[in-house]
């Protein structure tokens, strides 16, 4: 079965073609990140007007690719949400009118469980029941997937992703935007105990994050830091930058994998996914790697050029969701939240 999959939830249009939920034909992703860093995040309504203006385009670009007309495409899939939702309802709106042209069902992917499924292409082998963390921009969660379309949340952030406190800490470092790939470069050449963070405790349920105390005292220090050497950016102290960078990159990582492995540990998993843009990041690539060697589990991780938005991994899960029989409507619309648990 081939589907056809679009993403627009963030400020990356992609399609792509996937067969059967595991095997990439062809996929295009256009970047709107050149464009944002000029205004040091996504800017909502420009995002949306760059995907009306590119979704044509990469979506023949994708067919061209593959060597495929609309006539080889068995379905359509679209992200839905969560997301920004004017960008949602471009993508939306673009594969309803394909829908209704090509007398194609529309599948509707959930971006999470996409995200997750970004391990379906990369691994070819992989099947649930696992555990797995997600975190991007957006989120950040430790979920069970019972099934592929069976979802139990048991830990989330209470504030800030674990993305968002990375690109918000590296704003405050003069870095680019995103911040997070940049931060995580640059931190392979720090100290990570150039400063102290502190580790922030959250009430409730052990599995829940909570990143903002930890992005606000990262900003105090650098501001401080700035004051004391009387210096209005870092870019010419490369020691206290990528020690800036090294210690707050090792307290994220630190939380995030602690928690992760504690839950998979009481709740008796031996094999551990990774999923969402956070997952490109190295340390946190290597250190769930030698924690989970040290106990003989199964780590999955996707390929990098996979962690991020794109549009293959919508293939991937919508294929599933579509055995499942969920398959959407001309009535479907674009919801900016709601529980990856939800159908
Ligand atoms: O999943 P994603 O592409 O978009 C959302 O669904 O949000 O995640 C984007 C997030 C951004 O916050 C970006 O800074 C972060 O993932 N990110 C990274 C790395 N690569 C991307 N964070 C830390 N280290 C990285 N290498
Ligand atoms: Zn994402």
């Amino acid at each position: 079965m081939k589907i056809l999959s679009i993403e627009s939830s963030c400020d990356e249009t992609a399609c792509a073609i996937v067969e059967n939920g595991r095997h990439e034909i062809a996929s295009t992703i256009a970047s709107q990140v050149e464009e944002h860093k000029l205004y040091g995040g996504v800017v909502p309504e420009i995002a949306s007007r760059r995907h009306i203006e590119s979704i044509s385009k990469i979506t023949k670009n994708t067919l061209d690719k593959a060597s495929l007309s609309f006539k080889d495409i068995d379905a359509l899939a679209v992200t839905y949400a969560p997301g920004l939702i004017g960008a949602l309802l471009v993508g939306v709106n673009f594969v309803k009118g394909l829908s209704l042209a090509l007398n194609l069902p529309i599948i509707p992917v959930h971006h999470l469980r996409s995200h997750i499924a970004a391990n379906y292409i990369t691994h070819i082998d992989l099947e649930p029941p696992f555990i797995c963390l997600v975190a991007s921009g957006g989120h950040s969660h430790i979920v069970e997937v019972l099934d592929y379309t069976n979802f139990n949340v048991i830990g989330k952030t209470r504030d800030d992703a674990a993305g968002e406190a990375f690109d918000k800490a590296a704003r405050t470092m003069g870095l680019p935007y995103p911040g997070g790939i940049e931060m995580d470069k640059i931190a392979e050449f720090g100290d990570c105990e150039f400063i102290k963070l502190p580790i922030p405790k959250v009430n409730g349920s052990e599995y829940d994050f909570s990143f903002s105390g930890l992005k606000t005292a990262i900003i105090n220090q650098v501001n401080t830091y700035k004051m004391k050497n009387n210096v209005s950016d870092l870019s010419s102290d490369k020691k206290a930058l990528y020690g800036f960078a090294a210690s707050f990159r090792k307290s994220v990582v630190d939380i995030l994998v602690s928690k992760f492995i504690k839950a998979a540990e009481n709740l008796n998993y031996k094999k551990l996914v990774l999923a969402g843009g956070v997952s490109a990041n190295s340390l946190l690539r290597r250190q769930l790697n030698q924690e989970c060697i040290n106990r003989n589990w199964k780590l999955y991780m996707p390929k990098i050029n996979l962690c991020g938005d794109n549009a293959t991994m919508v293939g991937s899960q919508a294929y599933y969701e579509y055995v499942s029989g969920h398959i959407g409507n001309m009535s479907l619309n674009a919801t900016a939240s709601l529980s990856i648990e939800k159908n």
